[in-house]
């Protein structure tokens, strides 16, 4: 099977950024959002960004313009039934993901492939909720899309290997390195990440050391490009939170038992560069 004609869910942060790449990558791309303002929005920002490549001449006008004719723009679910491939980038919750595979199961062509780019959620149950788990699979893009080379591929206990073989191609053509884990929560970089970032917030909590300290201690001694608290205040300390809840949830060990202080700091809205303070002000 041949990818030509590419579905997004979602039109935010992660499916702009998805669709700005599938549309650069040279395929059909159909995103949906669920109102005009949020299309609007997302699309504001996917042109936003290739204005930004134009200016720093890493692109023309006229290949500005061609990425962005590639792009439909829409509120129905209905035209996915063109799609060979359909990544949902919905909000990060079971319910509302299993009710749009549900929905894209019955739309998009018997051949077609669903894809989620969750972070946590488990692939299997996605695949369950549908008549095609084996063409279920989860593609986890990072953010900013456009920026971060890698897509964590995950192969649900159904998923089959053309299905897997076929979004490696996909996945290449975009410019990515596909990396493949097996359905577990958190999958490979989660798995590893959040209970870093949580205990980052237990020595502030502790008052071990400063933010400043703290960040500066796996910069400078680690060459991590960003400290914990820094990359935290990028992801959503709310984002965060939840993942390591449904971390917490499947795996039930301390690893992934988020510090009151995170909790409190998402209660107060302090979520990070998103609502202009977490760790740091915006
Ligand atoms: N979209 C597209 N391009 C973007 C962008 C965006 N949203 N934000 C920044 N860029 C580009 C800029 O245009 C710039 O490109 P050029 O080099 O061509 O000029 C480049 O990125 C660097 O940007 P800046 O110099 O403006 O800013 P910066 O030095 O602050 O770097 C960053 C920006 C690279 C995004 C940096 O903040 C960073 O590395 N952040 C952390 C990213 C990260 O770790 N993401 C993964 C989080 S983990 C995760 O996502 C897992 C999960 O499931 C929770």
């Amino acid at each position: 099977m041949t990818i030509k004609t590419v579905g997004v869910v979602g039109c935010g942060l992660m499916g702009g950024g998805i669709t700005q790449m599938v549309a650069q990558s040279g395929y059909t791309t159909i995103v949906r959002e669920a109102s005009p303002e949020l299309l609007d929005k997302g699309l504001a920002r996917i042109e936003g960004i290739l204005t930004g490549n134009v200016v720093k001449q890493k692109m023309t006008e006229e290949g500005k313009s061609e990425i962005l004719g590639r792009i439909t723009a829409t509120t129905d679910f209905e035209v996915f039934g063109a799609c060979d491939l359909v990544i949902e980038a919905a909000t990060e919750n079971v319910d509302v993901k299993k009710e749009v595979f549900r929905t894209l199961d019955g739309i998009a062509p018997p051949h077609a492939v669903l894809a989620s780019n969750t972070s946590s959620i488990s692939i299997t149950e996605l695949g369950a909720v549908t008549g095609r788990p084996s063409q279920v699979l989860g593609l986890h893009f990072f953010n900013p899309v456009p920026v971060m080379k890698l897509i964590e591929m995950v192969i649900g206990l159904e998923t089959s290997a053309e299905t897997v073989a076929v979004c490696r191609t996909f996945g290449e053509a975009l410019g990515k390195q596909v990396i493949e884990a097996k359905d577990t929560p958190g999958f490979i970089v989660n798995y590893l990440l959040i209970p870093y970032l949580l205990d980052a917030v237990r020595l502030v909590e502790t008052g071990v050391a400063t933010k400043e300290d703290i960040d500066a201690g796996m910069v400078l001694g680690c060459s991590h490009p960003l400290g914990p608290l820094k990359l935290l205040d990028f992801i959503g300390l709310d984002t965060t939170l939840y993942i390591a809840d449904v971390l917490y949830d499947a795996f039930r060990t301390d690893r992934y038992a988020a510090p009151p202080l995170l909790r409190k700091m998402v209660a107060a809205e302090k979520n990070g560069r998103k609502s202009g303070e977490g760790f740091y002000i915006y």
